[in-house]
């Protein structure tokens, strides 16, 4: 949520500073904008998107070495070009771009108010970067990291900021609260980041800020506190990224590629976890406290939005196959009802980013209560997966595409293998039944790859269906979740309300929409709800719904039955989400892009959260 990048070193800013702000985009898109310090402060920033930037700063001066520069999602402030980011203070010494909520900005705002501070925007940065002003302006003692460290303690909220000053034009502060910050480390050179995306291709050192830090950088030295000037400690890791994984190549759009490298990212998941012989599954970064796991009372799965329904996934596994008792909780429902919690319950926390806010601080919370606390996170260093007992990481590559797909089947995959493993190492399951799913998940790429050369069928059937108003998703057992993250995907993308039910709460509510004009996405494979949701395609059928079904390949019945049908290979029921979900992803992919959409960026969403 917002992206920040900053660089000093001997090399021109800008254009480092705007490629970088492109490789952040998803993060937000409301608006953008750059800070350069050469002796004065350039601001260049304006409404839209990192393009409408670049074409905005075309004849305007970017000369420096020194800058940081921003691209927006709203909180405070509509999306115009005097809430963009940098914001200046008042009498132009500071410019900072920040990430993150200042929640006491109101009272702030008041006082600096009174000191005769004017305010341009609607933001709370605003009043950030004044008040570093103000102590800045109250003795010659005061450097600008002193009045950063100043301002920064009368700061309730959370925070990730870059922060250059006019006075002290070498140098870049940087701090974080709550929001995530990396530092690249270059030759005489240094580069700042939210995640380490655009640092591909210029440096694989990387220091991951923890709260409370505060590094002040020049192009030879970097130095880390914490915010009440203690040495900090800190830890140089390496990224393994490659430029490709952050191109479209061939592909139209992210979401697409994204949708296409699942086969891939599925593997690289379950590469090294499970043996050669496919007749165990290893969880490296479970070892040492599966003991501890393997007697839990219960398992409290939290997360937001997809890998909520990847949690949810994991419910009806864990359930069914390890016998443990599983909740599942959206982390901002769990984070603000006082859950009871033990020593006794595990919470694990799904995050592709390892950033949400609610779902870290959901975290922080149940680690004081004393529950053990799990991460399956995707982006390696992030916040949860540092801050958790344990975890397993999901290797799908940097997604990008906001609507998130390949990192879905990661965790979807990765609490597969937790589920199995747990139900093994508990006697649930006999080794042949163990050794039969996972034979299972080891074929699911190469059926993926089956629906994915199936792609012109998909995008013909998203033509039909392009102009309709609303959908309803149904599905039964580990399937209803797929039909939530279905209606998700048609939702997020193409701005059609859709609607996940379990088939059988259908006759309750929904079937009241159903009539000639409502798609209805039904999946059906056959499994052992198969009966019982072919009863629930009768009942649309009888009020003439459009039924699309996700039917096993070569189920003859359903073909007869329904309008469409998006053929899955057989599978055993315990992996069957990973492929259903996959006809649907490209369902809402093309009618997206048939009506026209943003697919990479749609409207108002934004890619990680790091606000509540
Ligand atoms: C945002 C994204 C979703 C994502 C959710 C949770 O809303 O747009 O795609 O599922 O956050 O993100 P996380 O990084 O915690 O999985």
């Amino acid at each position: 949520m917002c992206g920040i990048v900053g660089y000093v070193g001997e090399n021109k800013v800008y254009p480092f500073l705007i490629q970088g702000l492109k490789r952040l985009e998803y993060r937000g898109y409301d608006s953008a904008g750059l800070a350069i310090s050469n002796g004065s402060l350039l601001v260049h920033k304006c409404k839209g998107r990192v393009a409408d930037l670049e074409r905005h700063v075309l004849s305007k001066e970017t000369e420096g070495t020194v800058g940081i520069a921003h691209t927006r999602w709203a909180t405070h402030g509509e999306p115009n070009d005097r809430n963009a980011h940098p914001h200046l203070s008042m009498n132009r010494h500071f410019a900072l771009v920040h990430n993150g909520i200042i929640e006491n900005y109101a009272e702030l705002k008041i006082d600096l108010a009174k000191n005769g501070y004017l305010f341009q925007s609607e933001t709370d940065t605003e009043v950030l970067v004044n008040l570093i002003e103000f102590f800045y302006q109250q003795s010659d003692e005061i450097n600008a990291e002193i009045a950063v460290r100043l301002a920064l303690s009368k700061v309730v909220g959370a925070f990730g900021i870059a922060v250059i000053c006019r006075e002290e034009k070498d140098q870049l502060i940087v701090a974080r609260r709550g929001s995530p910050l990396v530092i690249g480390i270059g030759q005489g050179e240094y580069f700042v980041a939210s995640d380490a995306t655009p640092l591909i291709g210029y440096t694989d050192n990387v220091i991951y800020l923890n709260d409370n830090d505060v590094a002040v950088i020049t192009k030879n030295n970097l130095t880390l506190k914490t915010l009440d000037d203690k040495p900090a400690s800190f830890k140089i890791s390496r990224v393994d990224r490659s430029i490709g994984e952050i191109e479209k190549g061939e592909f139209a759009h992210f979401m697409l590629k994204e949708i296409f490298e699942q086969p891939k990212t599925i593997e690289d998941t379950f590469r090294g976890r499970i043996s050669h012989d496919h007749t165990a599954i290893v969880l490296g970064g479970l070892l040492d406290i599966f003991p501890k796991l393997i007697k839990a009372k219960r398992i409290i799965l939290i997360g937001c939005g997809t890998s909520w329904h990847a949690a949810l996934v994991g419910e009806y596994l864990i359930e069914t196959y390890a016998r443990v008792p599983v909740e599942v909780e959206y982390a901002s429902e769990f984070r603000y009802r006082n859950p009871i919690l033990s020593a006794d319950d595990v919470v694990i926390a799904i995050s592709q980013s390892g950033e949400t806010s609610d779902t870290l601080v959901a975290l922080r919370m149940a680690k004081e209560r004393g529950a053990t606390i799990l991460g399956i996170c995707n982006v390696v260093g992030s916040s949860i997966a540092r801050e958790t007992d344990a975890g397993v990481y999901t290797h799908a590559g940097i997604e990008i595409g906001v609507a998130s797909t390949k990192a879905f089947t990661a965790q979807v995959t990765v609490i597969t293998l937790f589920a199995l493993k747990l139900a093994f190492a508990k006697g649930e399951i006999t080794e042949a039944h163990y050794h039969e799913i996972i034979q299972e998940l080891t074929e699911i790429p190469e059926k993926i790859r089956t629906i994915l050369a199936g792609h012109l069928r998909i995008e013909e059937i998203a033509a039909k269906y392009k102009d309709a108003s609303n959908a309803l998703y149904l599905g039964r057992g580990a399937l209803f979740p797929v039909a939530l993250e279905g209606a998700l995907k048609l939702k997020e993308i193409s701005y059609l309300h859709a609607e996940g039910y379990a088939a059988g709460e259908m006759k309750h509510g929904p079937i009241a929409l159903v009539d000639d004009n409502l798609p209805v996405v039904v999946v059906a494979p056959k499994d052992h709800y198969y009966e019982k949701i072919v009863s629930n395609i009768q009942e649309v059928k009888a009020r003439k719904g459009n039924i699309i079904a996700v039917a096993t390949e070569g189920d003859t019945v359903l073909k007869e039955m329904v309008n469409d049908v998006f053929e899955i290979p057989e599978s055993h029921t315990a992996v069957a989400p990973l492929l259903a979900i996959i006809p649907l992803q490209l369902f809402s992919y093309y009618i997206a892009v048939m009506r026209g959409c943003d697919v990479d960026q749609p409207r108002n969403l934004a890619k990680s959260v790091t606000v509540e």
